[in-house]
């Protein structure tokens, strides 16, 4: 959810504000995906790298998660939205980490949507995590593979991501579900996160859909990797890079 500070800059006001318009914008997009039967949403709403920002950025941000949990969790646990949190919490304040924990507990019966809050959390982080916590359960070297290391991930519970979208122009993954992400279809869109809204995200499915998923294979069209694109309506978009909004 990349933009947040430039959307607010455009419009001379200060950082923090734009960060209050990207809740709005993520409340909006998680009853989108609600609409859309889509199972699992998974927003990195604060990374580990994130602590670097000035010091009133930060407590900013933290202020804004508590004062957004208690405004809109009774509206999402009426919706059936489930929500977990995938991050290092033993670093973050007792208030927060509790406000954190208290959302989880009460919406552990809801089933519709699994909206998980990446917060303090890195891609790197989770995989050390995991190969902590595969080692304390005494998995032994010869015994650790990747399903045996998918179940200690942060994010055991879900399916692999089929779609990953930035939005703020940025090209980059920066730390987010690396090992997750691995057959992720990629888009980034220039929409800045407190515009992005449900026509932004029916443009991004609709691109997913036009992609061909190998996963290593041949595909489909079994002519190799040479063919690559070859099959695609030339209005696709090579790069997954969508325009603004
Ligand atoms: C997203 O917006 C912020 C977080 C999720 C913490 P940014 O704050 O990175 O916005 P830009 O990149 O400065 O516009
Ligand atoms: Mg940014």
């Amino acid at each position: 959810m990349d933009g947040n500070g430039r959307w607010a800059r455009k419009r001379f006001m200060p950082r923090g504000l734009g960060h209050k318009a990207g809740v709005d914008a993520l409340v909006k997009v998680v009853q989108a995906c609600a609409d859309r039967d889509i199972g699992y949403l998974t927003v990195f709403a604060f990374s580990s790298e994130n602590w670097k920002r000035p010091e009133e950025e930060v407590s900013g941000l933290m202020s804004l998660l508590l004062v957004a949990l208690s405004k809109h969790l009774t509206k999402l646990k009426a919706d059936g939205v489930r929500i977990r949190i995938a991050g290092d919490l033993s670093t973050v304040s007792e208030k927060v980490r509790n406000a954190l924990l208290d959302a989880e507990a009460n919406t552990v019966e809801n089933h519709r949507l699994v909206l998980t809050v990446a917060f303090n959390y890195g891609g790197r982080w989770d995989i050390v995590q995991a190969c902590r916590k595969a080692m304390a359960a005494g998995v032994s070297e010869a015994d650790l593979d990747e399903a045996t290391l998918s179940r200690h991930m942060a994010m055991a519970y879900a399916p692999d991501p089929d779609l990953f979208i930035r939005t703020g122009g940025e090209v980059r993954i920066s730390n987010f579900l690396l090992w997750q992400a691995a057959y992720a279809e990629m888009v980034f869109s220039d929409c800045l996160w407190p515009d992005f809204d449900a026509v932004e995200l029916d443009k991004a499915i609709a691109n997913f859909a036009r992609r061909e998923r190998r996963f290593g294979d041949v595909g489909e069209s079994g002519q190799g990797e040479g063919a690559i694109g070859s099959e695609l309506p030339a209005a696709v978009p090579a790069d997954g890079v969508q325009g603004g909004c």
